[in-house]
């Protein structure tokens, strides 16, 4: 379970070489915590901080040098600075954890490697716990099967989350070869994606420089522009993306690729809910037997996946009771058509929730976003992480 996104990201601050080497030895070889860099001048902590985006510092007390450790401590308790912070000391020379002067924790040397992992893990769970805005969600919108509406649905049901009240939102474009988006939404030729983040240091800065600020609020992440360019990405660069935008935006909402690849297979595993689109056909209800199938080997359980029967008032034939018998259950979420509106926003590049707030489809859509969000507020959906 080495997902980046479930890493501790660590800053260590330490001017003695051979305690960085020792901290270093302890986390080689394993998983959990990733340790971004040693700094030994406490000076540039505040701007490897904003470019590195630790989870927690590590700092010794006995730093020397213009800002001494515990000044280091202190001045990451300011403003948009404030990260849990962890002081080393050594037993001659006690520290006593005081958080309001950004000693959150203190560490005494000499400590094992399973006392530091320890220590680091219960210090990002309770970061995590007491953060104000509650943690990121992460929606991927999957068909087993094209043309079904995904892209559609993704951007729209994007757009309908912002609304909600001040959630910030991106949209990715995980369908890598084919991005629909760029053209859906006619942006310029040179707009940056996906692989204009660099790949060592992603800081929330390289971000701005990367999105689509979309006039409907969102933000969007947009595909390669060729389609051989989506060859450049590894699962790690998915990986890695998702953790970064987590720390950014409330949602992350995914129009994942159409094919049920390594690359499909990195946006769903970091998904806390796959909304997945069904229509009256029999050859995707087909292939949502499959995937139920599949999801269920590999040990999602059926909570993660949530149906979302598209163009529900027609039914092309099938019986109703037929799809719920295949799907094992009622669909969670229903979508009519919209006929005209949808095709007309699509070609304009707008979202039609925004087109025509008061059209059935576009309050379906809202419906559909305030029932998402309650689920992930309710915390049912907890990320399940697969073993890849
Ligand atoms: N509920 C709907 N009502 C009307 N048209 C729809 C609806 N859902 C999808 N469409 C249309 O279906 C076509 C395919 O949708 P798209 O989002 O591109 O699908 P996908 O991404 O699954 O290939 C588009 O022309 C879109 O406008
Ligand atoms: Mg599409």
């Amino acid at each position: 379970m080495s997902t980046a996104a479930s890493q501790i990201r660590l800053l260590l601050v330490e001017d003695v070489p051979q305690v960085a080497q020792y901290v270093r030895g302890l986390l080689n070889a394993q998983q959990q915590v990733r340790l971004l860099d040693v700094v030994s001048d406490g000076r540039k902590v505040p701007g490897l901080v904003k470019e590195l985006r630790p989870d927690i510092v590590i700092v010794d007390a006995l730093l020397q040098g213009k800002v001494r450790g515990l000044a280091v401590a202190a001045n990451l308790r300011e403003g948009d600075l404030r990260l849990p912070t962890i002081v080393l000391t050594v037993p001659q020379n006690p520290v006593q954890r005081d958080p309001s002067k950004g000693v959150d924790y203190v560490l005494t040397m000499p400590f094992s490697g399973y006392e530091l992992i320890n220590l680091l893990q219960t210090v990002a769970a309770e970061a995590e716990a007491s953060k104000p805005e509650g943690r990121s969600f992460v929606y991927s919108i999957f068909a087993p099967k094209g043309g079904v509406g995904k892209t559609t649905i993704a951007f729209n049901l994007a757009v309908a989350l912002a609304q909600l009240g001040d959630v910030k939102t991106v949209l990715v474009d995980g369908s890598l070869q084919f991005g629909d988006l760029r053209s859906l939404l006619r942006v310029p030729a040179d707009t940056p994606s996906i692989l204009d983040l660099p790949t060592d240091r992603i800081a929330e800065s390289d971000l701005s420089d990367v999105l689509w600020r979309d006039p409907s609020g969102i933000d969007i992440l947009l595909a390669p522009p060729r389609v051989e360019m989506h060859e450049m990405l590894t699962v790690r660069d998915v990986d890695k993306v998702l953790s970064i935008l987590r720390r950014v935006y409330s949602v992350v909402v995914v129009d994942t690729p159409a094919a049920v690849g390594e690359m499909a297979m990195a946006f769903l595993d970091a998904s806390d809910v796959i909304v997945e689109i069904v229509t009256y056909d029999s050859t995707t209800i087909v292939n949502t037997r499959s995937m139920a199938e599949f999801f269920r080997s590999i040990g999602y359980p059926p909570s993660k996946v949530r149906y979302l029967l598209n163009r529900a008032d027609s039914n092309g034939g099938i019986d109703p009771a037929s799809l719920v018998a295949s799907l094992g259950r009622e669909p969670e979420f229903r979508l009519t058509s919209g006929g005209a509106l949808v095709v007309e926003s699509n070609n304009q590049g707008i979202p039609f929730v925004l087109a025509d707030p008061a059209a059935q489809i576009s309050a379906e859509m809202a419906r559909i976003a305030t029932d998402l969000m309650a689920l992930a507020s309710a915390g049912v959906a907890e990320p399940v992480k697969r073993r890849r």
